[in-house]
């Protein structure tokens, strides 16, 4: 044994659904709702993903934390997934009780089915006139998505994101639900995670916002993601304020890249950072020979015709 301590890490979640459904007026009436009090509202969203810390006294889910993927959106989830990527432990489907399933509500489902991760069900906007949220629930069970009561065991929250209906109680079924996969990082470990989205700044160079899955992130550490490398020489959380450690489950924003991360690359720390440099040009030389022999094959073709 290695003598390092397992703990249970904050469960990661991501808020999926149709277009309009809610996704970010539930996010936003969340976060307004469980940050403290005086930074409520006024918090910019740096990364795009952020954690939530449950302070509501008298809530089961007290002191937990919850680290929510601010909609990736399904293109940017799938990408993540066909490229091996894991990041999320439950995924929320929000469908709007007015409008009922749509298209890319059976989408958000197909997706979190193939990833196997369990399904909660926001029934949102139940503060409207048109809400129906039976019709939603048979809906949902003509699709093969069969809610607690409506026989089957996905749990489901009736929500108004506008009103703040139900957010609590959305809290709680998510912990609850983490509650059985109980899912477990060693903090001593060295770093490990998933890039969430990367973009070129001007002024600060190539920034990426990372998920920290397992270990800690510390100011200093060399590091592997994707095809390049790096040194962290800030970084910062989800507020925007510099940091020097990050645990697992933790989002942060880092500098320091080489080069240009993709969404879905695997974070990796490393000791040496001249190895790391030469597994991340090895990496570029390979994606290189792979472009190289697709577009020979694709003049090949040209010239058959
Ligand atoms: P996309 O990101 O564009 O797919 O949309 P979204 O799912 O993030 O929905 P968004 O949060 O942008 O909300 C869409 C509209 O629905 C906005 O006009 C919101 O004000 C409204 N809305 C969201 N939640 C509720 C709710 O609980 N009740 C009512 N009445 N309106 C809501
Ligand atoms: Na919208
Ligand atoms: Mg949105």
């Amino acid at each position: 044994t290695t003598g390092m301590v397992e703990i249970v890490r904050a469960p990661v979640v991501t808020i999926m659904g149709h277009v309009d459904h809610g996704k970010t007026s539930l996010l936003d009436a969340i976060r307004s709702t469980d940050v403290a009090a005086g930074e409520a509202g006024g918090i910019t969203q740096h990364i795009g993903a952020y954690k939530v810390h449950v302070t509501k006294p008298d809530s089961p889910a007290f002191g937990r934390e919850i680290v929510f993927l601010d909609t990736p959106g399904h293109e940017a989830f799938t990408r993540m997934r066909a490229r091996g990527a894991k990041v999320t432990d439950i995924v929320v489907v929000v469908v709007a009780a007015d409008d009922g399933v749509m298209p890319q509500t059976l989408e958000a489902i197909d997706h979190a089915k193939a990833a196997n991760v369990p399904i909660i069900v926001a029934i949102n906007k139940i503060d409207k006139p048109g809400a129906d949220s039976n019709k939603v629930k048979q809906q949902l069970a003509e699709r093969g998505l069969q809610l607690v009561g409506w026989g089957g065991e996905v749990e489901f929250v009736e929500v108004s994101a506008k009103k703040k209906l139900n957010l609590d109680l959305l809290e709680e079924m998510i912990c609850l639900v983490a509650d059985i996969a109980s899912p477990k990082a060693v903090p001593e470990r060295p770093a490990v995670g998933t890039v969430i989205e990367a973009k070129l700044d001007r002024g600060r160079g190539a920034v990426a916002s990372i998920l920290v899955q397992n270990g800690t992130l510390r100011t200093g550490d060399s590091y592997i993601v994707g095809n390049t490398f790096g040194k962290i020489r800030a970084m910062f959380d989800d507020r925007g304020r510099a940091i020097t450690e990050a645990g697992p489950s933790t989002p942060v924003e880092i500098l320091g890249l080489e080069g240009m991360p993709d969404a879905g690359d695997t974070f990796l720390v490393m000791a040496d950072r001249d190895k790391a440099k030469g597994i991340a040009q090895y990496r570029k030389m390979k994606e290189r020979e792979a472009q190289l022999a697709k577009s020979s094959r694709v003049s090949l073709e040209g010239l058959a015709e």
